[in-house]
């Protein structure tokens, strides 16, 4: 059976570069203070004044980059699959929005997955399943995040506030040879539903009558929340654990890793990670301390650059490893 192969990857960020100093002088924190404790120096931020846009135009401007990369036409997608915990409107998902901003064909399916920092694997996940089925053969798998219209620039907020940043990244996904022994080997998915407190953003709600009122809000109820401790805690154990499973499924080990791109959380979980991995530095990808973290679009940023940059060749193993709010986490091993 042929295995799944990326024919193209893309992203988009917007120009908008906001320092920890920027930040600094919205509420009380230091760039000492960030990088020590999460390795970021700057993200991006959607530009309000100058091209204001929501996570859909993102990543629609990443598709098509994926997209030219690949070399295919929008009129061959015949998938789209898409992610992400901020979308331009509740419903519809912003996977139509997509499909419309990118005019691909009426017709073609639009589905939306919702699991925050690990829904780049999950999307891989589905798209694999549908590939090696036989059912598309071209899917646009799209990560995209404005976190800066949903975070609080206020003391209160600023642990959850100095970590996201805005952007969009692709990959168009479809059939290799029937003989080739490139593609995705493997894609390992989990959650643990017991610990959705510790990363939500819970309001406005549909559990609440009415969903949302101005008292609510002006108490601050619409903010994310994260016990940074629990979630750091948790990452670094199941981030080594899901590479771990990814590894002996497929009978490899950790010295046959080229590449492993985790998830962007936070420098001090990608080290940890690294040192429970006992990987060498030029194993592990990092570009947080330019982007923060980009949720939905973290890996397939990481991985466009990581392509762009030649870091990745043809026969390469590369590993994706991923742990977010939900708790989520997975991990996927491909033949490059
Ligand atoms: N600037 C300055 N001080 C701050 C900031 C800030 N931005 N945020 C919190 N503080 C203060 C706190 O108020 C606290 O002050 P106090 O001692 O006077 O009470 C002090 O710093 C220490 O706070 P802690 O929360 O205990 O700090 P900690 O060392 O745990 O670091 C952090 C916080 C960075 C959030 C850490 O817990 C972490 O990295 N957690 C992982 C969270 C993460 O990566 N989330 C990403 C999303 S999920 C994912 O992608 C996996």
């Amino acid at each position: 059976m042929a295995r799944t192969v990326f024919l193209g990857t893309g992203h988009y960020l917007p120009d908008k570069v906001v320092t920890n100093a920027d930040l600094a002088k919205m509420f009380d924190t230091s760039d000492e203070w960030i990088v020590q404790r999460t390795g970021i120096k700057e993200r991006r931020y959607v530009d309000f004044e100058k091209e204001p846009m929501g996570s859909s135009e993102l990543g629609a401007r990443a598709a098509r980059a994926a997209l030219a990369d690949a070399g295919v036409s929008k009129d061959e997608v015949d998938l789209i699959i898409y992610g992400t915990l901020s979308p331009d409107k509740a419903f519809p998902g912003d996977g139509v929005l997509i499909q419309a901003k990118l005019d691909v064909p009426a017709g073609v399916p639009a589905l939306d997955v919702r699991n925050q920092c690990s829904g780049f694997l999950y999307m891989l996940s589905v798209a694999d399943a549908f590939i090696k089925a036989g059912t598309y053969k071209r899917v646009l798998v799209i990560g995209a995040e404005t976190h800066s219209t949903g975070i609080e620039f206020a003391d209160r907020g600023r642990d959850v506030t100095v970590i996201f940043g805005d952007g969009g990244a692709a990959a168009l996904l479809g059939p290799g040879d029937d003989d080739a022994e490139r593609g995705v080997l493997s894609v390992h998915l989990h959650a643990d539903g017991r610990y959705w407190q510790e990363l939500h953003l819970s309001y406005p709600s549909s559990a609440e009558m009415p969903r949302a009122t101005p008292e609510k809000v002006a108490a601050g109820a619409h903010w994310p929340q994260m016990n940074g401790r629990t979630v750091f805690k948790h990452a670094v154990s199941r981030m080594p654990e899901a590479v771990h499973e990814a590894l002996d499924a497929n009978g490899l080990s950790t010295s046959d890793i080229k590449l492993l791109i985790p998830h962007q959380a936070n420098q001090r979980i990608t080290e940890m990670v690294q040192r429970r991995l006992e990987l060498r530095d030029d194993q592990v990808f990092s570009n947080i301390a330019k982007y923060g973290n980009t949720t939905a679009a973290s890996i397939p940023l990481a991985l466009d650059e990581a392509v762009k940059e030649g870091r990745i060749s043809r026969g390469d193993l590369v590993c994706l490893v991923a742990f977010g709010s939900g708790f989520t986490w997975g991990s996927a091993l491909i033949r490059w």
